[in-house]
């Protein structure tokens, strides 16, 4: 559970505005490209800030950083210029082709302080080599900006679940093991493991299990830093946690709740991977049955169509019984192009984060929990029940300002 800190970090009324890094972990994805033309665009006026929670009324008095503030940069495996990822994306009708020649200088700009990030640990050099590298990487940007903080959100492909004794260790016991030449870990843990360690913010916009590691909570816990994760919510499990509400409090009893996923671009293609899909179904499969209180029948798959490009369709068919006994069925489908229902989310997150720590808390913060399919450090996940909560939140930090 978040807590406030004794002391403040400067956030107080009067001070001048923090300065923001965001260090994008698969900054050259169609997340982490839509989010830096977005954040680019709206800042310059060119579109309206649709999408974003922290555009809403409840956020006008919190001291959020601007969007025209925050400095990018990031790790990936690929390079592949952003103008050129912007480009096909564009192509593919997720970015308006207007907004291009707009923001072909931002990103361009950019792309000095977009870096070669580090895979997963194989089992052939000590991990701590990699966490060592990210944070040399992240300390000479935050360096080199002058940034107060720097954010790390990951935004890397989906992983495959892999099991380890470091998945229940204490930090203690990670410790050891990262020194080991022979320890296997996922790359999300290494990226988690050296911002945590290094006092910066993390925020896992994936399904990866970094920020579940107990390992991992009692490093944010030393070194006083919040985190927010996982699994950014923005389909399916967005309309199953509006819904799933309904039927509870009208006191209906569903039978079976079965959803299809059509995606294709990216992230379709990681998850066509069986060992893949495995972590992205194990996260979407939590809300209904916490909210209903009860484990309902029915299956969830992840089909990947090249031919939907960005978009992706989500199919729900839920059977219930009413009065008497008496069955209904709902169904609906949801149609959304995945990269532009992210990346509002991944620049709130970002915003609400930086004013998390600037406001001295730390460890989970389960307010932020809105945002998220498998929300850490809370087991709340109706969707108007999380944004009371994170709108009370956000008074809170009315003071920070
Ligand atoms: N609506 C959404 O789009 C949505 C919702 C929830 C979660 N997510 C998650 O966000 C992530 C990104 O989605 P996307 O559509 O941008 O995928 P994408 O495939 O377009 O981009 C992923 C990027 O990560 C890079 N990458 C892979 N391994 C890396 C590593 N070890 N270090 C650094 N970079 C690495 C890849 O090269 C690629 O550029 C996925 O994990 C996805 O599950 C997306």
């Amino acid at each position: 559970m978040y807590r406030r800190k004794t002391a403040t970090r400067g956030g107080g009324l009067g001070a001048p505005a923090a300065r923001v890094g965001a260090w994008l972990v698969g900054a050259r994805g169609s997340v982490a490209t839509t989010s830096r033309t977005g954040a680019a665009a709206v800042a310059a006026g060119l579109a309206p800030p649709t999408g974003l929670v922290t555009a809403l009324a409840p956020f006008d008095r919190v001291a959020l950083p601007k969007l025209s503030e925050l400095v990018f940069g990031g790790h990936d495996l690929v390079d592949t210029p952003l103008v050129k990822r912007a480009e096909a994306l564009a192509y593919a009708g997720v970015l308006p082709g207007s907004l291009l020649h707009a923001v072909a200088d931002a990103l361009d700009a950019g792309e000095a302080d977009i870096l070669l990030g580090v895979g997963a640990a194989t089992g052939t050099r000590p991990p701590r080599r990699a966490i060592e590298r990210i944070q040399r990487d992240v300390s000479s940007f935050q360096a080199a900006h002058a940034l107060d903080t720097v954010v790390v959100v990951d935004l890397a492909s989906t992983e495959a679940r892999m099991a380890g004794p470091w998945l229940d260790c204490s930090l203690e016991a990670l410790d050891r093991m990262l020194d080991q030449r022979r320890t296997v870990l996922p790359a999300s843990v290494l990226y988690a493991y050296a911002a945590l360690d290094a006092a910066w913010p993390f925020v896992d916009f994936t399904p990866s299990v970094a920020t579940q590691l107990p390992a991992l909570r009692e490093l944010a816990g030393a070194r006083h830093v919040p985190y927010a994760g996982r699994d950014g919510k923005t389909g399916q499990t967005l309309v199953r946690t509006a819904l799933a509400p309904l039927f509870a409090s009208r006191n209906l009893r569903v039978c079976s709740w079965s959803g299809t996923n059509l995606l294709g671009g990216g992230d379709g293609e990681a998850l066509a991977d069986p060992v893949r899909a495995a972590s992205k179904l194990a996260s979407k499969g939590r809300a209904v049955p916490s909210i209903l209180g009860y484990e309902v029948d029915g299956s969830l798959h992840i089909d990947h169509v090249p031919d939907l490009g960005e978009w992706k369709t989500a199919w729900d068919h839920v059977s219930f019984e009413g009065f008497l006994g008496t069955r209904g069925v709902l169904q609906l489908t949801w149609q959304g192009c995945d990269s532009t229902l992210a990346a509002p989310l991944v620049l709130d997150l970002v915003r609400l984060v930086a004013a998390a720590q600037r406001a001295g808390l730390e460890g989970p913060l389960a307010p932020l929990g809105f945002f998220f399919k498998d929300p850490v450090g809370s087991s709340e996940h109706r969707l108007d029940r999380q944004f009371q909560a994170l709108c009370d939140w956000a008074a809170g930090l009315e003071g920070s300002r």
